[in-house]
């Protein structure tokens, strides 16, 4: 038999896993159980997956000029970051620093948020778009290759269209979903007029759903009502957007309820979901994101009782938020949630590691998670998220041999060959010179150390 020609074949993987499940993600018990091929082997052609087996058997057929050696090394499905905020400007590592130390007050979550408006305001188009693109290489570098990124730093609408439309024109191997944050935080100009700032929120939604595929609205005792959301995500469902909801990380505002009735695709967080919540979460497909970073940076390990109280030392297995959504049967997904206050980490893998440590999820459900759930949780589960014949080609050949080693060593980087959309683009652990990115944003006037210290 006369073989078939690929653009790239990988061959000789000491463990090929494919996170193969159905479009609608894996859910409940399923997510205990990880297709696993040793020996394995896939051939690509035009950013896609022809085909994915045991060597011996893709060898026999398909030939191509570049034939990638994985032995030795595991080979994965790219990660799925579903939850950042990309493009912000300033730092807050000296807010951290007072936190930890309780040198200062803590500062309310809502004034940080105030605190990188103003500093994302200070910042030019061509410096936010210059640390967008270092940021969206460290992820590549790393591993991810699709991100939903949101804006949230301007909460003021012509501050919150610049963010969407400097993200909406990203162009970079790793895959950027935009989202408009509709509702962040309120600005303190509206403190006594919260009618009127939902009106400016609803008043953008036509402009942003030509640039977003989705409004996320945040429904938290520090952020806005169930009403208010509700009423803020209809909207934005009108205009044509699909929905994803910031829910209950201060405390139970309804949050989780709020995005099963807008069928939002994803709801966040979930800290004080309450099972009701979750359980219509469950019936309407919303997927459930858990962002393990927040947990470790918000200095919140200590596990919580259901009804938010703290779990003391004796019981540290009590159920988890993260295991009542699994036993609930949503879909759960993980993320960075990348953003400069509550996670300043651009890493999938320490949000892997994370997981098993604060969450304590078994290694299969995290590889789920990071792949076809959060694929799942962008609505892109039916064209990436595995490695399956057919799917976007992205993949990840990793510098240990299974699975299991990837969480369990932590703390550095572990992706070696990156291929996103069937183009090799991160080699040896570095990026191959202007394979990254597409199109490079206006050379940036000062650098990333200088727009920290704006
Ligand atoms: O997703 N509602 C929460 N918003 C952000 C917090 C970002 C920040 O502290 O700047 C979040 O965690
Ligand atoms: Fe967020």
């Amino acid at each position: 038999m006369a073989k078939r020609n690929a653009d790239v074949v990988i061959v000789h993987a000491a463990e090929l896993v494919t996170c193969a499940g159905p479009p609608e993600g894996v859910r409940g018990a399923a997510l205990q159980r990880l297709e696993t091929i040793a020996d394995g082997a896939l051939a690509i052609r035009d950013g896609r997956i022809l085909a994915v087996g045991p060597t011996a058997a893709v060898s026999r057929r398909y030939v191509a000029p570049v034939t990638i050696d994985a032995s030795g090394r595991l080979v994965s499905p790219g990660l799925v970051d579903p939850h950042s905020h990309l493009l912000y400007g300033g730092s807050r590592h000296e807010e951290y620093e007072a936190k930890v130390t309780q040198r200062a007050p803590a500062r309310r979550m809502d004034g940080g948020i105030r605190y990188t408006v103003r500093k994302t305001a200070a910042a030019s188009d061509a410096e936010l778009l210059e640390q967008a693109y270092a940021d969206l290489d460290t992820m590549l570098l790393h591993g991810t290759t699709t991100l939903e990124a949101k804006t949230g730093y301007g909460l003021e609408r012509d501050a919150e269209l610049r963010l969407l439309r400097l993200t909406a024109g990203l162009r970079h191997a790793v895959d950027v979903v935009p989202t408009l944050l509709a509702l962040h935080v309120l600005p303190d100009a509206y403190a006594d007029r919260r009618a009127d700032y939902l009106a400016a929120a609803v008043g953008a939604l036509e402009e942003a759903s030509g640039l977003a595929t989705y409004c996320d609205v945040s429904c938290d005792p520090l952020c806005f009502t169930f009403d208010e959301c509700m009423q803020v995500g209809a909207a934005a469902r009108a205009a044509g957007m699909k929905i994803r909801v910031h829910a209950d990380q201060f405390g139970d505002a309804g949050g989780a309820l709020a995005a099963a009735r807008l069928h939002a695709s994803a709801a966040d967080h979930l800290d004080y979901a309450s099972d009701a919540g979750l359980r219509a979460m469950a019936a309407a497909g919303t997927v459930a994101t858990f962002l393990p970073g927040v947990t470790l940076h918000m200095c919140e390990m200590t596990p919580r009782f259901a009804d938010g109280a703290l779990a003391d030392a004796e019981k540290p297995f009590m159920p988890l938020v993260v295991r009542r959504a699994i036993e609930a049967g949503v879909t759960v997904a993980l993320s960075t949630d990348y953003n400069p206050g509550s996670c300043p980490t651009p890493s999938m893998q320490i949000v892997m590691a994370l997981a098993a440590r604060l969450f304590r999820l078994g290694y299969a459900e995290i590889w789920n998670m990071c792949t076809l759930n959060g694929a799942r949780a962008l609505d892109l589960a039916a064209d990436r998220g595995s490695l399956e014949a057919g799917k976007r080609a992205d993949i990840v050949v990793w510098n240990v041999p299974g699975h299991g080693m990837a969480i369990n060593r932590f703390g550095v980087n572990l992706a070696d060959t990156v291929i996103a959309n069937g183009a090799v683009v991160v080699e040896g652990g570095r990026l191959k010179r202007g394979r990254a990115r597409h199109r490079t944003s206006a050379p940036a006037r000062r650098s990333r150390a200088a727009l920290a210290r704006m």
